[in-house]
């Protein structure tokens, strides 16, 4: 069920669209769902349906839709017409994202087709919940929170959310659902009571770790979320021998792969896919996308990483940044307030300071100066700058691509090079210096009077 607004998060954006660890609430549902090999998995959209459904492109889901959204109850009448048979239908909410697949299957299992299955969890703080009501040792029912009378609103043991259902049944309950009660809505939870009354059994599956079913319905739950996902993974790294300066300051909103003996300092961010080869460090506040960085790098501080390639034992930032396209070779040296595009620099090769390399070849060991850039556009069109092995670019040079530097060559500082440079020569394009004979500073005039 992914059909509601979200009120309480007070957005825009569909509630099931919000991130959590970098992906939508809804896909960490339908991912945990994957794994059961359901015959079919249809979702229920309603509010911002366009966009929810544009996020599911691709994926093996029915979309149905809800118009307008008069509750849970509502949300699976209008799935009903889709399921045919008599085997088990599996409802979770899209707001509950960290269920896991394996409590998913026992459900399933526990119901067979048979039985009506609750998933339940016991609350310190059950306010919010659809609690349930029980007569001795028998459930009699769901009652919601806004319906609950100040006895029923003590009871901790509450509705997580998620049910097994067997599916001819569950069609005739959603039928016979009416909305009077507190919030005038089609509530799923009161076939519950339904299946009491037929005999059908009913029972409850609770789940031990309260963070699995946790529903998500506010911003500072989100959040509250987002630090139990984060501390999960951080110790799953750490388990795995990464070594966290501290594990409340990571964030990992993806995938990150890491070989031995990784150290990650402080207040990192990692998104998409990112690989650290063996002893790679990454310095304090560092911001790394769908990068691969090889074996013995060395990242320092506050560098800023998209879609690049770091090779084995080089040494980047601190403020560094590099994007889309660089690829970085072995023992490559990147420094303070570089920019690296869509360039290759070759093994050995240094950008100390201050330096631009965009769409550019660059040759082992070249030593390309402080304040010098490649202008690589023209206004209209991308070109390239291609410098050869051990060429040594002066500081404060403008490289006009396209353009070549030759094999050894060396370019004076401060030259702008327009024309191709020939290999081990050194080419000088600025003005000579002169000194002015005799040549006085002006004074200021005395006032008058
Ligand atoms: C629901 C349960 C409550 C349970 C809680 C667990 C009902 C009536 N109540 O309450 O017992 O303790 O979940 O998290 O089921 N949705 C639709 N269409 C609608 C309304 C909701 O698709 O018309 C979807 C929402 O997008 C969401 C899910 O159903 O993914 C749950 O809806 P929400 O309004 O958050 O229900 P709760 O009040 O949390
Ligand atoms: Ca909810």
């Amino acid at each position: 069920m992914a059909a509601g607004k979200g009120t309480r998060m007070k957005s825009e954006r569909p509630k099931v669209l919000h991130r959590l660890a970098g992906r939508p609430l809804l896909q960490h549902v339908l991912a945990s769902c994957a794994a059961l090999k359901a015959e079919r998995t249809h979702v229920v959209t309603g509010f911002g349906a366009e966009q929810v459904e544009q996020t599911l492109a691709g994926q093996p889901v029915r979309c149905v839709r809800q118009e307008p959204q008069l509750g849970t109850g509502h949300a699976v009448q209008q799935v009903a017409p889709f399921l045919d048979g008599d085997g088990t239908t599996l409802i979770l909410n899209g707001d509950v994202p960290l269920l896991a697949s394996a409590t998913m299957q026992r459900l399933a299992a526990a119901s067979n087709g048979g039985a009506l299955v609750l998933l339940t969890v016991e609350l310190a703080d059950p306010s919010g919940y659809g609690r349930i009501v029980r007569d001795g040792t028998a459930v009699r029912g769901i009652v919601e929170h806004k319906d609950a009378t100040p006895t029923q609103r003590r009871i901790r043991e509450v509705y997580t959310g998620a049910m097994a259902a067997p599916t001819a049944q569950l069609r005739r309950w959603v039928g016979a659902l009416r909305n009077d009660n507190a919030q005038h809505e089609y509530y799923l939870t009161d076939i519950v009571a339904m299946a009491v009354a037929e005999g059908v059994p009913v029972t409850t599956l609770p789940v031990g770790d309260e963070t699995e079913v946790l529903g998500i319905n506010d911003p500072l739950q989100l959040a509250d979320m987002e630090r139990r996902v984060q501390r999960r993974q951080a110790e799953a790294l750490m388990s795995g021998g990464v070594r966290l300066a501290d594990p409340a300051r990571l964030d990992v909103r993806g995938e990150l792969h890491c070989g031995r003996d990784v150290e990650i300092d402080v207040n990192c961010v990692f998104e998409g896919r990112v690989e650290l080869g063996d002893g790679v460090r990454i310095g304090a506040h560092c911001v790394i996308r769908d990068t691969v960085i090889e074996a013995g790098a060395e990242i320092l501080p506050f560098t800023d990483f998209t879609r690049a390639h770091i090779g084995a034992g080089a040494q980047v930032g601190p403020f560094a940044r590099l994007r889309p396209g660089a690829d970085l070779g072995p023992e490559v040296h990147i420094g303070n307030f570089v920019e690296v595009k869509n360039a290759t620099l070759a093994r050995g090769a240094k950008a100390n300071h201050l330096a631009y390399l965009g769409d550019a070849t660059v040759g082992e060991r070249v030593n390309y100066g402080a304040g010098s850039i490649t202008a690589n556009y023209d206004g209209a069109n991308k070109h390239r700058t291609v410098i050869g092995a051990n060429v040594h670019v002066g500081s404060n040079c403008v490289l006009v691509a396209p353009v070549t530097v030759g094999e050894g060559a060396t370019i004076g500082a401060g030259s702008t090079i327009g024309k191709d440079a020939p290999a081990g020569q050194l080419t000088v394009a600025r003005a000579r210096q002169t000194t002015i004979a005799g040549w006085a500073r002006p004074v200021k005039k005395k006032e008058k009077g």
